[in-house]
């Protein structure tokens, strides 16, 4: 038997499976690191210990295989995050990551003063604060002496790939999120190179996600006991590699991701942009292209509340007594953007926020309110796909939110779609190994792999009733952020003010 390693290299943790030939899961393995927050809205955390915390979950997913037998690696990655690396492969600083919410300042140069149009027309998107272009921008202003030592900038996945092998890479999904590749041409745009003050020789190399980048290194396989031709494929975004993991590929399909962060994916077989750029116009990891929206808080609403407010780690207990009369009946509404929002309102003032409480809340409303609060926001999404002309009818979903099976009612009641529960909701780390089985050779193509691979054990359908409820709640959910911005506005500037003073 043949073994593959999927790696997610996630914002709490790295998970990793060990899957055989047929994608039957063996093992898998876990290790958490910290995140930093060195500033409200700041994010950052520590490449060496995504590669220390790699390797020690490495040698547990070995520990009971023949470790001889593993063929190929591939990893998915948090997306956006700013790894920069002096010329003898140092880590410079800590990663600036995707949910950061710094450089306000350098996404209203790139969209207001360059001009929204013409970084759309380089790279078929707009700047967000978590894209990597504008946190480069910031370095350069802020941090100066360190902007200057940058040899090879990289993202959080390729760092880990450099690990393994040596080589400097990157694939074209992750790289559609630094905004500073020409998604459609499949090319690091010269034009965003030249704004960022950057030359194409600090640039990783550019790969489609199936293919191999290199053996892994010697002193790497021996530490591990694998074969010194095991193969590493470049690897994708964490999205990407997560709707290859559910089977979201080819045209019009759909996969919402309820992890750290939450996201509503679609494939397209075809390059396609959203006009208005509320959606991310990015490469695919089959090979082809995908429009997403994406919400930085999702399942992170949730594991907030319950471990920092109420102190507890039984997610289940906390949703036990929300029982199915009460869905859609709730006076209490959350809007959940506790590390500002991306997509589709692209505000890092906007904050996290209970509203309509009373004195007869509950712990339990307010919980509940988190979940329906969640399903809102990517319902934000949906309704921008919609207007596109994408009709989304079913979607699969992963991420540690899909554990959930009220939150997964809650969720097909408020999109009003069907959803389709794949076998294993460890997305991007089975998309990894899929891609992994690719580029050695065990599947010809990502949808071959998925084809073979990916079923669905059980779908939740919404219930006219409650769809009917959440319709009308959504329309009060939808009214909250406009009449909220400037009240958010203005708390931004008052501790902005206080922090510099
Ligand atoms: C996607 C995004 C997040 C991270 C989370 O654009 O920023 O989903 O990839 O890991």
């Amino acid at each position: 038997m043949k073994y593959y390693i999927g790696i997610d290299l996630g914002t709490s943790s790295v998970k990793l499976l060990l899957i055989d030939e047929n994608g039957l899961i063996v093992k898998s393995s876990t290790r958490d690191y910290p995140l930093i927050f060195p500033q409200p809205g700041w994010s950052e955390q520590d490449p060496e210990l995504w590669w220390k915390a790699s390797l020690d979950a490495l040698k547990e997913l070995l520990a009971s295989v023949d470790p001889s037998a593993v063929e190929a690696i591939g990893v998915g990655g948090q997306m956006h995050g700013l790894v920069v690396l002096d010329k003898e492969d140092r880590v410079i600083r800590p990663a600036i990551l995707w949910n950061d919410g710094r450089t306000a300042e350098e996404v209203e140069y790139l969209n207001q003063s360059i001009g929204a149009q013409k970084i759309s027309s380089y790279t078929a998107n707009i700047a967000f604060a978590g894209f990597t272009a504008p946190k480069l921008l910031w370095l350069k202003k802020h941090e100066k002496e360190n902007f200057e030592k940058i040899d090879k900038i990289m993202l959080p996945k390729d760092y880990l790939n450099y690990c393994l092998t040596g080589v400097h890479s990157c694939d074209y999904s992750d790289a559609s999120g630094m905004l500073l590749l020409d998604v459609k041409n499949k090319r690091w745009s010269e034009e965003m190179l030249e704004i960022c003050s950057l030359s194409l020789s600090q640039m990783p190399s550019l790969y489609e996600s199936y293919e191999v980048i290199g053996k892994i290194k010697k002193e790497v396989a021996i530490s591990l006991g694998l074969r010194e031709d095991v193969v590493v494929v470049t690897g994708a975004g964490d999205n990407a590699a997560a709707a290859v993991g559910t089977g979201t590929v080819g045209e019009g399909n759909c996969n919402i991701s309820l992890g750290t962060s939450g996201t509503l994916f679609i494939s397209s077989s075809e390059f396609r942009v959203d006009n208005n750029n509320a959606l991310h116009s990015f490469a695919h990891a089959d090979g082809k292209y995908h429009l997403m929206g994406c919400m930085l808080s999702a399942a992170s609403c949730n594991k907030w509340f319950c471990e920092e407010i109420l102190n507890t780690k039984d997610f289940a207990a906390e949703q036990k007594g929300i029982t199915e009369d009460k869905l859609g009946r709730n006076h209490v509404f959350f809007l959940p953007y506790l590390m500002g929002e991306r997509s589709p309102i692209n505000d890092t003032n906007a904050r996290g926020t209970f509203i309509g409480l009373s004195m007869d809340n509950t712990r339990e409303d307010m919980v509940q309110s988190i979940l329906e609060g969640v399903a809102f926001a990517v319902k934000d999404n949906l309704e921008i796909a919609r207007k596109l002309g994408i009709n989304v009818i079913k979607s699969k979903v992963c991420g540690g939110g899909a554990k959930s099976q009220l939150w997964l009612k809650i969720l097909a009641n408020v999109l009003d779609i069907e959803l389709e529960i794949p076998q294993t909701e460890e997305g991007p780390g089975y998309g990894a190994a899929m891609l992994a089985m690719v580029g050695s050779g065990r599947f010809s193509s990502v949808q071959k792999a998925s084809d073979a691979l990916v079923r669905t054990v059980r779908t939740v359908k919404p219930d006219s009733h409650i769809s009917a409820r959440y319709r009308l709640a959504y329309e009060k959910f939808k009214s909250i952020y406009p009449a909220l911005k400037p009240v958010f506005k203005t708390i931004a500037e008052e501790s902005d003010g206080k922090r510099l003073s």
